[in-house]
């Protein structure tokens, strides 16, 4: 049996389309209630429904042979499995945004407000700037609006978190795409994975990651 974990939330539903387009039995996402494992037992497949970090636990322990996951988790938990296809879905990017009297010159020693410690550390870092990260959990909009920071460093897709809190984008630091991820063990040790792979990769096409 091959195991595949899949994000839960946001990317979801591209993740299950790509996946049916491909060919694989994903009805059971119809009415999936509160279940967390499915199976598409013809094929022999199955498939988790987790968080998007423990996609890549999961994946890392071997314990799923292949993941579905966000550029931006991979980024923030570097780990050790392989990146096999970019899915070109759950397309966002990271970015710099604060209130509009903001400015990224300033030579100040800024405060910056983050769900992705790594991320905006790595970023500052590559234009040799020093900053104050405070990691918050979500809702990291606000941070600015009221004084806890200078700016942020969090993922904008369609921009209207940041104008529905007053905010402007400053920066772009990164696109971010989900991605298939695979274990290097499984992909030795079972050639049909590749197969699999394949069959994704004419669905989305040769994205080279
Ligand atoms: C994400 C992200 C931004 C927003 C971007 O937050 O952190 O706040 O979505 O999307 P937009 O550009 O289309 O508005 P999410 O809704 O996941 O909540 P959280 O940050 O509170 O976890
Ligand atoms: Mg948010």
């Amino acid at each position: 049996m091959i195991t595949i974990a899949l994000t839960k939330g946001r990317i979801e539903k591209d993740t299950v389309k790509i996946l049916a387009e491909a060919g694989f039995d994903m009805s059971f996402m119809a009415d999936k209630g509160r279940n967390l494992i499915f199976f598409d037992k013809a094929q022999d497949l199955r498939f988790l429904l987790v968080k998007a970090p423990d996609v890549a636990t999961y994946v890392e322990h071997g314990i799923a042979d292949l993941g579905v996951v966000g550029s931006d988790v991979l980024y923030e938990h570097p780990g050790s499995y392989l990146e096999m296809l970019d899915l070109n879905i759950g397309l966002c990017k990271f970015a710099v945004a604060s209130i509009p009297s903001y400015d990224p010159l300033d030579h100040k020693r800024k405060k910056i407000a983050t769900k992705y410690p790594n991320i905006a550390t790595d970023y500052f870092r590559s234009k040799d700037e020093d900053v104050e990260i405070v990691s918050i959990q979500g809702s990291v909009e606000i941070a600015p609006v009221i004084g806890l920071t200078d700016a942020i460093v969090d993922i904008v897709e369609t921009g209207n978190t940041l104008v529905a809190n007053g905010l402007v984008e400053f920066e772009d630091i990164i696109r971010v795409s989900s991605r298939l991820i695979a274990n290097s063990a499984s992909i030795k040790k079972n050639p049909e994975i590749m197969t699999l792979i394949g069959r994704l990769e004419a669905v989305v096409g040769n994205e080279e990651v």
